[in-house]
């Protein structure tokens, strides 16, 4: 389980309803209420929704019972995230029934995979809006006012929203995340994404910078630029007189301000280079702290996942990791139970986890999704209960390698960015080290968005705890 107060990632947040913490100036005269699910990506795209909604006079309101406007901005990756939607359209029905004119729309990943279906099976959905589409939503949302089911999921190549400033929706003021670009060009076979979320797009360099640049000066702290494969950043000027490249792209964000913390997420292991690892040097103010999904220690599982790297290659890119920031934080994600995945295989990934000692990791069993090269070209053949055992041994082993990661940090001091008051207690803060661990500390006269140098003192699995030192 995930520590509460993790924020990538974070399944907990999965579907909380979420609206600006400080009400905006801006006079609304409609109320949406919009729930995402998935990955930091969909959860940001919810930002752009509500910035084009303001624009219509939609306000964004934590009480679905005072909306006028329901969305659902959903996930495709594994079936059981496909199950939760379904299950909560289900309970909007009872909602939508008792509430004349109210809309039902479902964005985001799920209404590009399974569109048609949306709309003839969940009968209260009046909209369906791929992620590329979200500009037309005010014409869909008129379409619809009218009585007719509106759709456009449409994938664009050109997309990327970058001149749309996203409305912080539940934030801390603190940290935010920044898309960088859209899409993905990898076809692991797994992955249903490139085909939710179409080809990849960067976006232009100068939106990215202006947008971090401006919640700099919000009063924001630390910035997590977003990307499927964010090493593949790769934009070019309209006139062509200019390329950059994620190195680039880092430097420029890191140069904005020394106080500003930089992240990434995340690093295709193919393409994260020594360029990347040489800035990260260069500058404090990025953080040590590398997502590097491997999904499996197998190479022969590896090339079936067509992840274009072998075990052997993985390894010595933590090596470089190590040699180049040795305190750098390290995180992946494994999938369990590919299709053909023997005992043997299963060993590597939990040897190579041995060799990996990661700080963090998202671990799965495999799940098939319709129309990705796995579920054409592989039999789905590893046994559910099979898949689940070794999903559990890999979390065993993970929580083994984490737990002495975390005792091996008591001692040591650290310097904290203040997120907010830890949920436990009002009288505790709580921040992230550089390598992205959670630490909470008393609060004495520190408040958000403070560097503090914490110095700690004990430890439980996913937090440290300490105390502020000079
Ligand atoms: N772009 C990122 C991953 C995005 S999806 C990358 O390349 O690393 C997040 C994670 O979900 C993946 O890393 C993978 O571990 C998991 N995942 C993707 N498809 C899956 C599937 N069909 N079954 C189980 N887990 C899956
Ligand atoms: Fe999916 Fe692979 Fe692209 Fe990640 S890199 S989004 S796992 S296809
Ligand atoms: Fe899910 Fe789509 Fe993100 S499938 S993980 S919301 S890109």
């Amino acid at each position: 389980m995930l520590d509460l107060e993790t924020k990538v990632h974070d399944e907990s947040r999965q579907g909380e309803a979420y609206a600006p913490a400080v009400a905006g100036t801006q006079t609304y005269t409609k109320k949406f209420y919009i729930e995402s699910y998935g990955c930091a990506m969909n959860f940001n795209d919810s930002e752009i929704v509500a910035s084009i909604l303001g624009q219509e006079g939609y306000g964004p309101t934590r009480n679905a019972e005072e909306a006028s406007l329901i969305l659902l901005n959903t996930c495709s990756i594994r079936e059981k995230a496909e199950q939760t939607v379904r299950k909560r359209l289900t309970e909007f029905k009872k909602l939508k029934r008792e509430t004349p004119g109210m809309l039902v729309g479902v964005l985001g990943c799920m209404a590009e995979r399974i569109k048609g279906k949306l709309l003839e099976e969940e009968k209260l959905v009046d909209l369906v809006v791929g992620p590329d589409a979200y500009r037309s939503l005010p014409a869909l949302i008129a379409e619809a006012e009218t009585g007719q089911k509106s759709v456009n999921v449409l994938l664009s190549r050109e997309e990327t929203y970058g001149d749309i400033s996203p409305v912080r929706l539940d934030n801390n003021g603190v940290t935010s995340f920044v898309s960088i670009m859209r899409g993905c060009n990898n076809m692991c076979t797994f992955c249903v994404v490139p085909f939710t979320r179409g080809r990849e797009r960067s976006r232009d360099a100068y939106s990215i910078v202006r947008e971090a640049r401006e919640l700099f000066d919000n009063g924001y702290r630390e910035v997590t630029l977003l990307g499927q494969n964010v090493d593949s950043y790769y934009w070019t000027s309209a006139d062509g007189s200019e390329t950059i490249t994620f190195a680039m792209l880092l430097e420029k964000v890191a140069q904005i301000d020394p106080l500003l913390r930089v992240r990434f997420s995340t690093s295709h292991p193919k393409d994260i280079t020594d360029e990347v690892l040489f800035i990260m040097q260069r500058y404090e103010n990025i953080c040590n702290y590398i997502h590097l999904p491997v999904q499996s220690g197998s190479s022969r599982i590896l090339q079936l996942m067509n992840r274009t790297y072998t075990r052997e290659w993985y390894m010595k890119k933590v090596d470089r990791i190590r040699e180049l920031i040795p305190d750098c934080g390290l995180s992946t994600d494994i999938i369990c139970g590919f299709c053909t995945e023997t005992e043997e295989d299963h060993q590597d990934t939990l040897s190579l986890m041995k060799y990996a000692q990661y700080d963090l990791a998202y671990m799965y069993f495999y799940s098939e999704r319709p129309g990705t090269l796995a579920e054409r070209r592989y039999d789905d053949d590893i046994p559910e209960e099979v898949k689940k055992r070794r999903l559990a041994e890999v979390v065993e082993l993970h929580r083994k390698y984490s737990q002495a990661g975390m005792e091996r940090e008591v001692g040591k001091t650290f310097r904290v960015l203040v997120e907010g008051t830890s949920k436990r207690s009002t009288e505790q803060l709580f921040g992230r080290s550089d390598q992205n661990k959670v630490i909470v500390f008393p609060k004495e006269n520190f408040k958000k968005g403070d560097y503090v140098m914490v110095k700690v003192e004990s430890c439980t699995s996913g937090t440290l705890i300490g105390k502020a030192v000079q």
